[in-house]
């Protein structure tokens, strides 16, 4: 049981390293939090700092999903030991120790995580958001999408109950952290992907 709790406060740790933040600060000396639409993601980080940086922050933000899962897996002794490691990451990514608790909205650490849980019934779920994003240019809508969209996959695909709730914690998490950008996509105030910046903050 003390391995396993282990796992899950490293795996809080490990999320709560924000790689946006540090990016921004290595590369331009500032606060990515205060620029574009003030969140600490790849997305954000794509507006302010391009490309190169923001595939850098998605992967870095992932691997934090998918080690917290193998941490989960080698020092838990249950099952629901990886998904607790696998929130506890999304809870560090969006609410970090390390920078007064003001992060990102956890979507590219939550892929890592459910890739890792459920590999074919996360795929199936990324694929509609990414056909989101692609016909909408609404990166919020897309990642909406997906963290609703994952515990009807796991239910359809029949996962054990456990990763089904663990889903369900997602959507909650990813709904909550995206609630500004709920309220901008219906005023028609939210940002497009390569679109001109609105709503900063
Ligand atoms: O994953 C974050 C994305 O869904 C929205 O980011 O910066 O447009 O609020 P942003």
């Amino acid at each position: 049981m003390f391995t396993s709790l282990l796992a899950v406060v490293i795996s809080y740790l490990l999320g709560s390293i924000s790689f946006s933040i540090l990016l921004a600060r290595w590369l331009r000396k500032i606060d990515i939090r205060q620029h574009g639409s003030g969140n600490a993601g790849a997305t954000n980080t794509l507006r302010v700092l391009g490309k190169g940086p923001a595939i850098a922050v998605f992967a870095l933000d992932v691997a934090k999903g998918i080690a917290a899962i193998l941490l989960g897996r080698l020092l838990g002794d249950a099952e629901w030991v990886p998904v607790a490691s696998g929130l506890a990451a999304i809870i560090g990514h969006n609410w970090p120790v390390f920078f007064r608790f003001k992060g990102g909205k956890g979507i590219a650490t939550t892929i890592g995580a459910v890739a890792m849980w459920a590999f074919l019934p996360s795929l199936a779920a990324g694929i509609v958001a990414i056909l989101t994003i692609v016909f909408t240019r609404y990166v919020s809508l897309g990642s909406i999408v997906f963290a609703i969209l994952l515990p009807v996959s796991f239910a359809v695909f029949g996962l054990d109950p456990v990763y089904i709730w663990g889903a369900v914690a997602i959507t909650l998490l990813a709904v909550y952290r995206h609630r500004k950008n709920i309220v901008k996509l219906y005023k028609g105030t939210e940002n497009k992907l390569g679109g001109s910046k609105k709503g900063e903050p």
